[in-house]
This record gives C-alpha cells, sequence and structure tokens, in this order.
C-alpha cells in the first residue's frame, strides 16, 4: 500500500507504525530521487516482496525490516500456538528474500532466539516481545553507525577527496550509514571533505541514493560513471575510498556491491588506502574466507532495460552478480563501532569481533 510521504528531511528506511499490532513502513529506495513514497507492508509478503526487489536494501536495513516482518507476520489474531507456529515460518521465509547480506540471517536468527527463549503467557505477549527485539536490533544499528562514524572520521583529513561506491548511507541502515556515516561526521567536525560518487550500475545506487543523501546534508560531491574511477584517482582527485560491506567473513574477506572489487584494485594500484566500514552484524565469522559468501544473481532486465528502457539487443546473453568479493589484502582497514581494524587479519578480527556474535 502507498502513503503520502512524510517529511523528505527523514531518511529513516524503514520504521514500525503503532503498538504490536501495528505495521511496517518504509520508503520505496526504487523510486527515489524522484519521488519519496512511503510504502506500508501489513503482510509478510510485503515484506519478503520489497527486500527482494530493492524497495528497502543494504545490510543492515534488510535486517531491521526482515526483523520487523516477523512482527507483521503475528498481527491478525489467532491463539499462542499459532502465532508461534506463524513466526518462525515467516523467519524461514524471509530469510529466501536475499542471500549475500548476512544482517539478515543475523537478525532473523536474533528473532527465532527470541521465539526459543519461549515462557509467553499469551498471543499479545508474544507480539510485545517479539517487536521489542525487533526494536532493539533497529536501535542498536543507529548506535552502531553513530560509532562507525566517529572512528571512521578519524581516517579523513581537511581537504580529502573520497570516493565511495554504492550506497551505505542512512537509506541503507537505521540511520546515518556506516561509510557515508564516517564522511558525515568529518563533515560534521568541519572538515572538508569532497565525495567522489561512483554511479554504481546497474541499479545506480550511487547515483540516485548517495548523491541525494550527500547533498540533503551539503556533503560537496561529484557523481561519475563506475568506469572514471582510474581517471579520477590518477589525476590525483582521491586520498581515500570508504564503502559499505554485505559479509565479511573471518580472514577479512568483503563482499559488496559489484563493482566494489574493481574499485579496490584500483585504489591498490594508485597507492590510495581502501576502507571498510561495517557493523559487527556484517561479521559472518562461520566462513574463513569470502569463497563461500553466496553471491546473489539477479534479473537479467536490470542490465538490458533498467529503469524501463531497453538498451540492449532482445535475447542477447546476461551474467548479473549482484556482489563481488574484495580479497582482505586490498582492505587497509575494516571501521567498525568498536573501533578500527588494521592491518585486517584473521587474529585482529577475531579478537575485535569475536565475542560480538554468535559462532555456530
Ligand atoms: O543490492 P543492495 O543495494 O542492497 O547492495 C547494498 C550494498 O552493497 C551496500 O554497500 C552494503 O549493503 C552496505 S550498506 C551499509
Amino acid at each position: 500500500m502507498n502513503v503520502p510521504a512524510r517529511s523528505a528531511a527523514s531518511e529513516d528506511s524503514v520504521r514500525w507504525i503503532g503498538d504490536e499490532t501495528g505495521l511496517l513502513e518504509m520508503i520505496d529506495q526504487t523510486l527515489l530521487p524522484g519521488s519519496t513514497t512511503l510504502i506500508r507492508c501489513e503482510r509478510v509478503e510485503e515484506v519478503w516482496e520489497a527486500i527482494r526487489a530493492l524497495r528497502v536494501r543494504g545490510a543492515p536495513a534488510i535486517g531491521i525490516a526482515a526483523a520487523y516482518g516477523v512482527c507483521v507476520a503475528i498481527r491478525g489474531e489467532g491463539s499462542l500456538a499459532d502465532l508461534l507456529q506463524r513466526a518462525v515460518s515467516a523467519a524461514d521465509y524471509l530469510a529466501t528474500s536475499r542471500p549475500t547480506a548476512v544482517n539478515l540471517f543475523w537478525a532473523l536468527d536474533r528473532m527465532r532466539s527470541r521465539i526459543a527463549e519461549g515462557s509467553f503467557a499469551d498471543a499479545p505477549a508474544l507480539r510485545r516481545a517479539l517487536l521489542d527485539e525487533a526494536r532493539a536490533i533497529h536501535d542498536e544499528d543507529r548506535q552502531m553507525c553513530r560509532a562507525i562514524g566517529r572512528h571512521g572520521a578519524e581516517l579523513f583529513e581537511d581537504g580529502f577527496g573520497v570516493l565511495t561506491h554504492c550506497n551505505a548511507g542512512g537509506l541503507a541502515t537505521a540511520e546515518y550509514g556506516t561509510a557515508l556515516s564516517a564522511i558525515f561526521t568529518a563533515h560534521d567536525q568541519g572538515k572538508r571533505i569532497h565525495v567522489w560518487v561512483d554511479e554504481t550500475r546497474p541499479l545506480l545506487q550511487g547515483a540516485r541514493l548517495t548523491a541525494w543523501e550527500l547533498m540533503r546534508h551539503q556533503v560537496p560531491c561529484t557523481l561519475i560513471c563506475d568506469s572514471m574511477a582510474a581517471q579520477v584517482m590518477r589525476e590525483g582527485r582521491i586520498q581515500a575510498v570508504i564503502v559499505g560491506a554485505d559479509r565479511i567473513t573471518a580472514n577479512g574477506d568483503v563482499a559488496n556491491k559489484i563493482g566494489t572489487y574493481s574499485v579496490a584494485v584500483l585504489a591498490h594500484h594508485h597507492g590510495i588506502p581502501f576502507y571498510v566500514a561495517a557493523p559487527s552484524s556484517t561479521f559472518d565469522l562461520t566462513l574463513v574466507s569470502g569463497e563461500g559468501i553466496p553471491i546473489e544473481q539477479r534479473a537479467a532486465s536490470e542490465i538490458t532495460e533498467g529503469f524501463g528502457r531497453r538498451t540492449a539487443p532482445e535475447g542477447v546473453a546476461v551474467y548479473n552478480p549482484a556482489f563481488d568479493v574484495v580479497p582482505a589484502r586490498l582492505v587497509t582497514a575494516i571501521v567498525t563501532e568498536r573501533g578500527v581494524i588494521a592491518p585486517v587479519s584473521a587474529r585482529r578480527i577475531a579478537s575485535v569481533i569475536g565475542d560480538a556474535i554468535e559462532i555456530a
């Protein structure tokens, strides 16, 4: 269901409306920057579709949306036993929406653990407990983003040109973002930062979302096509790269939006530091390296007729992986809410993040 937009001053990508029988509201990110349209999800199938279609996107934001999605699944009538069963099925179902960002599975595991704790007096008590858990996931992400911003801002000096890829801003998280949080914080501290925004083919998260967020925060920025990054680096305009992440493995390999690997290789070639900003919920210490990360494959039409206009011949073969993996050796540092991990190694990751997340 579409509803009129609330104030465009807010970048909350997701929010819960009402009490435990309420509903989930989110900005339809596929329509930005042209229109700030809100959608309301009253059925778990609508939440699944919103995640799958990238109406809500970005690793932390899809975890938050999925957690609320479990609450959406039990907002209707039913006995306690019915709702418990519905909540578990909803968690399993939402986990099939997208494969790469581990935050989705991390958030759903938290909801499952809350369900498994049991001891609910009745159906309203279950609804309240699960909404509290989803709200806690949401609030913790907000705090983690702020802390990432504080640590990340220290990496930037006054006058830096900083390149970013995809969107790791407020839209992709509870608030403020990860990579963009570092940039916003440095900007708020009075450092003059100029951001070079990769447009991020094929779905243009950089052009549509990152440029929109930066301009609203009045951070100076310049949009470039992805293929221009090498030239801009050679011209000496970039002093640092910072990106978000969808999954970071135990050895420090980083999955992020397709094209991130190319940027990391370019940064290495030009001697430019390559930073990754991510909360502990983005780490998957069950995987030893990036080879184990499932890479989402998306529809050919995103490339052949993106945004409704056909730009390739009918019937052409298409390969459309949505993510790639940057090997740890190309990552200068990982900025987390707990501090900066540098150099990037399995040992340092385990010591900073090991106790923050459950290892199966
Ligand atoms: O396919 P998307 O738009 O969900 O991909 C998002 C990204 O790759 C982001 O860079 C990542 O999730 C980090 S968000 C803080």
